[in-house]
């Protein structure tokens, strides 16, 4: 799947974060390798430290549904951010070189990088022996 065409899930699933807090809802489309895309949002809570990533929550599904090698994610946000350190350390876990697409609310793309540039020197499955 093209970037831009990720990019538009993940601009689509934004719709669905719920954010009343801050505000700024995330959606997040995560490509696998068997061509399959999980999508996530934000899911913030009253207790706010409970609030969970659009990154993580795309992971996490697709987890859940036994796919765990990802070739590409796709994160639309305001202004096109980049994934927070815990999202970033989330995905090293299953691929450290993952492409990342960074878009806006509408899905343009605004950078595109790779996960071990987000993240040098990670520390990893590997470093627990
Ligand atoms: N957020 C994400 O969903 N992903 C990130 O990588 C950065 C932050 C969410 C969490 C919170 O709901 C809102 O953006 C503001 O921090």
């Amino acid at each position: 799947m093209d970037p831009s065409s990720l990019l538009q899930l993940a601009a689509r699933a934004r719709d669905a974060a719920y954010a009343p807090y801050s505000r700024f809802q995330v959606g997040a489309a995560l490509l696998a390798e068997n061509g399959e895309v999980f999508t996530g949002c934000n899911v913030e809570n009253a207790s706010y430290g409970l609030t969970l990533c659009a990154e993580r929550t795309a992971v996490c599904s697709a987890v859940a549904a036994g796919v765990r090698s990802y070739s590409a994610i796709a994160i639309s946000a305001p202004g096109g951010a980049a994934p927070c350190g815990a999202c970033r350390q989330v995905i090293n876990e299953f691929n450290p070189a993952l492409k990342v697409y960074l878009g806006d609310e509408t899905g343009r793309l605004v950078a595109e990088t790779t996960l071990d540039i987000l993240l040098p020197n990670a520390f990893g499955p590997e470093n627990l022996g």
